[in-house]
Order: C-alpha cells, then sequence, then structure tokens
C-alpha cells in the first residue's frame, strides 16, 4: 500500500515535470512565470491598431493582475526602448471598478493608477509610462489620438515538433495543407473522416473570441471564402467534438440555410470569422484540430459567453434593458416589452464591448414607428433606421455605442418594435 502510494505520489511528480517544462509559447513570444506569453511591439502604434495585432496572434494587450506583472511589464518595456507602453485595460468611467481586463476576466482587482487616475472625459484607454519618476503608474487617455509601443499577451500552449498551429494546448490542421487535394476540399461527414485520420482529431470546435481570432489568422493570407467548423444542427447548433456550447459568434442576420455551420475565413472586417448555417453536403475547406498531452479543457472565460434569454410566453418579462447605463456584450436588447407588445416608453442604452474588440449590432427583426437613433461613443450618428426592416448589422468604430428610441408610436401604428444582438467583432 505504502508502495503503491509512493509510485502514486512519483508518477504525479514526473507528470508534473513534464507538463511544466514542455510549456511553450508561439515562435517571439516570452514565457513569463510558467503563466503568459508576451511580446513588446517597440513601434508605436494607435490602441486599435495595436489590438489588431495582437488578436492576429489570438491575444490581447498584456493584462496586469499584481504588482510582479506590472514590474515585469515595466521592465520589458523600458529595456526595448520604449518610454509608454498600452496596457490590456478598459475604461468605461472614472473609478476603477469601472475598468475591465481585455482577457474577459472581468473588472479589476489590482490597480497601479496614479493618483487621480482613471479621470473622467479623457477616454477608456490605459497605458502607462515605463521610465522616469512615474515609471508603472497608469493613466488613462483617448485611444486613437497618441500612438504607444505595446505587449501582446497570448495563452501558453505545450511543445509539439508535429504541430504547426499550435494555440492553447491544441493543435489545428488546416484541410489545405493535407497533402492530397482530395482529402481537401469535401463534404461535412467526409471532412469528419478525414479529421479523424490526423491523429484523432475532431473538425473543429471553439470557445473564445481568442480562438476565433487565432483561427481566422491561420487563413490571414490565403483567400479563402469559408471553412466547415465542427457544428451540426441538433435541436440548436452543437459541437461534433462534444464539448460544450459556451461561446457563439453565429451571425445573427445572416441569411444562409444549412444544418452545418461554416466561418468567414475571407479576412475582411464585416463579418469576418463569423459563423453562419451551410449545406452539409457542400464541398467546403475544413480544420481539424486535436489536444495536446497533458490539457485538461479549460474553463471558459464568462464574459464571451452569450445569454440565451427565452422570452416566457404567459407573464409579462422585459428583456429591453432599457435606460442601462452600461451592458457589456454578449446579449440580446430589445424595445421596451418586446416581443408582447410594444410598450410606450423611453429608453437610451449605453453599450460596450471589451477594449480589444469593436460593437456590432445585428438586428434580427425590426419593426418601428420612429427613428431609433445609433451613435458612436462621440457622439456621431452612425445610423437611425426606422419601419419594417429585413434583418441587418451597424459595426461601429470603437468598443462603445449608445441608442435611444422613443416607442410611443409603435403600438398605435401597428409596428412591434426590434430585437438586436450585440456582440464583439
Ligand atoms: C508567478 O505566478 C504565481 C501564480 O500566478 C504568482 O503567485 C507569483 O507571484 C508569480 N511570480 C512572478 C515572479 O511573477
Ligand atoms: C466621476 O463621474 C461621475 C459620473 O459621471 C461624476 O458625477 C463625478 O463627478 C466624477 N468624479 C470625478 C472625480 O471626476
Ligand atoms: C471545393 O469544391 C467544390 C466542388 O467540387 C468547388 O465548387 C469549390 O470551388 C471548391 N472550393 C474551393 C475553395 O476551391
Ligand atoms: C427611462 O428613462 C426615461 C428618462 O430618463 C424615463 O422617462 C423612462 O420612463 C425610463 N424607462 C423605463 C422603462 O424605466
Ligand atoms: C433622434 O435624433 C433626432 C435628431 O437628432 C431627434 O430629433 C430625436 O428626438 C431623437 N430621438 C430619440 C428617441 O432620441
Amino acid at each position: 500500500m505504502k508502495n503503491q502510494i509512493l509510485f502514486f505520489l512519483f508518477s504525479l511528480f514526473l507528470l508534473g515535470c513534464l507538463a511544466d517544462s514542455d510549456l511553450t509559447c508561439p515562435a517571439g513570444f516570452k514565457l513569463v512565470n510558467q503563466s503568459k506569453c508576451l511580446k513588446i511591439f517597440p513601434t508605436s502604434l494607435k490602441h486599435l491598431e495595436a489590438e489588431t495585432t495582437c488578436r492576429g496572434f489570438g491575444g490581447t494587450l498584456v493584462t496586469v493582475k499584481n504588482a510582479i506583472d506590472n514590474r515585469n511589464i515595466v521592465n520589458m518595456a523600458a529595456n526595448s526602448g520604449a518610454s509608454y507602453t498600452w496596457l490590456g485595460i478598459f475604461c468605461f468611467g472614472n473609478d476603477t471598478s469601472s475598468c475591465y481586463h481585455d482577457d474577459g476576466t472581468g473588472a479589476l482587482t489590482y490597480n497601479s493608477f496614479q493618483s487621480g487616475y482613471p479621470k473622467s472625459g479623457l477616454g477608456g484607454c490605459v497605458y502607462m509610462p515605463t521610465i522616469g519618476k512615474t515609471a508603472g503608474q497608469w493613466v488613462n487617455g483617448q485611444c486613437e489620438v497618441s500612438s504607444h509601443a505595446f505587449i501582446c499577451e497570448v495563452p501558453t500552449t505545450f511543445i509539439d515538433p508535429l504541430c504547426t498551429h499550435n494555440f492553447d494546448g491544441y493543435c489545428y490542421l488546416p484541410s489545405h495543407e493535407f497533402s492530397s487535394d482530395t482529402l481537401q476540399n469535401t463534404t461535412f461527414e467526409e471532412a469528419m473522416v478525414i479529421c479523424e485520420e490526423q491523429g484523432g482529431a475532431k473538425l473543429v470546435s471553439i470557445h473564445s473570441q481568442k480562438e476565433n481570432d487565432f483561427i481566422k489568422s491561420i487563413y490571414k493570407y490565403i483567400n479563402f471564402p469559408q471553412i466547415f467548423i465542427g457544428a451540426k444542427v441538433y435541436i440548436g447548433f452543437s459541437w461534433v467534438d462534444d464539448t460544450r456550447w459556451d461561446y457563439d459568434y453565429t451571425n445573427p442576420v445572416a441569411s444562409s440555410d444549412g444544418k452545418c455551420l461554416k466561418m468567414d475565413t475571407s479576412g475582411k472586417i464585416e463579418n469576418g470569422g463569423m459563423w453562419s448555417p451551410v449545406d452539409c453536403k457542400e464541398a467546403n475547406f475544413f480544420l481539424c484540430k486535436r489536444p495536446m498531452f497533458g490539457v485538461s479543457e479549460k474553463e471558459i472565460n464568462p464574459k464571451f459567453k452569450r445569454q440565451l434569454t427565452v422570452p416566457a410566453s404567459t407573464d409579462f418579462p422585459d428583456f429591453s434593458h432599457c435606460n442601462t447605463t452600461l451592458y457589456l456584450a454578449p446579449g440580446i436588447i430589445t424595445s421596451f416589452g418586446y416581443p408582447e407588445k410594444s410598450v410606450p416608453t423611453y429608453c437610451t442604452w449605453n453599450l460596450a464591448v471589451l477594449g480589444p474588440y469593436r460593437l456590432g449590432l445585428f438586428f434580427n427583426d425590426f419593426s418601428t414607428a420612429s427613428e431609433l437613433n445609433i451613435t458612436d461613443e462621440y457622439g456621431k450618428v452612425l445610423s437611425n433606421p426606422m419601419g419594417n426592416l429585413s434583418p441587418f448589422q451597424v459595426l461601429a468604430p470603437t468598443n462603445i455605442v449608445s441608442m435611444s428610441y422613443n416607442s410611443k408610436m409603435d403600438a398605435p401604428d401597428g409596428y412591434h418594435g426590434f430585437s438586436v444582438t450585440i456582440l464583439p467583432f
């Protein structure tokens, strides 16, 4: 018995060593404290360009969770000659509880703001000096005015010499890299079989915005319109590898039909990376995914779970989020009283997505008697739709949007209101 326990402990020890020493980062990224992969980009860019660069690796701007992280980042930036660096934090207001980590782990629990910051009216992007007296002290400012150096953070993964596209503990195998042409472009059912033949891989399931960004990056330099991903309709869509449906990037206004899902890999900004239905019997390129040794399924970032609200038909539910001061995507908002009846009221909505993304509004039902005013964070009108409209989308230039609507004429004029899904893009 004692020997068995010793053996068990010894095995655990071996496994521990193996797992730790096998941790690695994508090329160019440095493993920091066995927990983060960081890369410094000393060239100054505006905030959106910096975030876009990081998303191209399946990451975000660096997140800072404690004083040690902060010091490491200051040193890393200073050593590369940068005097300021962007941080993966966005503030929606003037106190630290309104500041959120880019990686979706929620509001800040640690901060290193200079006294008096975050300050109102400056802009929500956060950066810090890395040299001089105030080195390491954060300030907020306008995202698209100044340019700074930046550090990207991507998940750690495991060493696998046989894997070209290695991300967060999984190996991704795009069909266009398979040796034979006949294996590259085929039906959904056959694609599943071909994946299985690649070391027991499955058609890809996708569980976070970062993973979706990473997959987009595989197709960045080839002009594929679309690929199959591993989801099929049973009751709703589910993943064929039996993992949880915990992240949803289906295009709510997609007009295509079918029982399988494709991902838009065309690389255009509009709907880039979004999913939509496709005929399973159509031939398409596809992507397989297999786990690596020692990797267990990770907890999915709750911020990226799409809340599915099922309207109850008996009582009078309100899913409108009318007069919300900060509604963080993803989610669904509606006109007041929708879909039961339109109640005359004036509503405003302040909508946002986390710092690395821009905000997309996907109206799947729209029927209004008067204008819905949609403005960007600077008050510029993005759109003011009215009437009975087919599904449409409005893509904002930044991560913040305001809407206002007065539904007083809806019911008298025979309109029923609107429903909109809010997603990052
Ligand atoms: C390394 O990470 C652990 C756990 O996240 C943390 O407690 C520790 O302070 C970190 N050490 C350094 C040097 O960053
Ligand atoms: C912070 O913002 C609130 C609401 O926008 C405002 O009332 C308050 O005066 C601000 N505080 C400071 C110190 O700017
Ligand atoms: C895949 O095959 C189908 C049917 O053979 C063809 O119509 C389609 O153009 C091919 N797709 C690509 C991207 O080559
Ligand atoms: C929303 O706010 C407006 C004005 O601030 C108010 O008139 C309206 O009744 C509010 N609507 C709801 C549903 O609370
Ligand atoms: C929408 O904007 C127009 C023009 O600025 C304004 O007249 C109207 O009152 C606004 N409607 C709402 C509901 O805020």
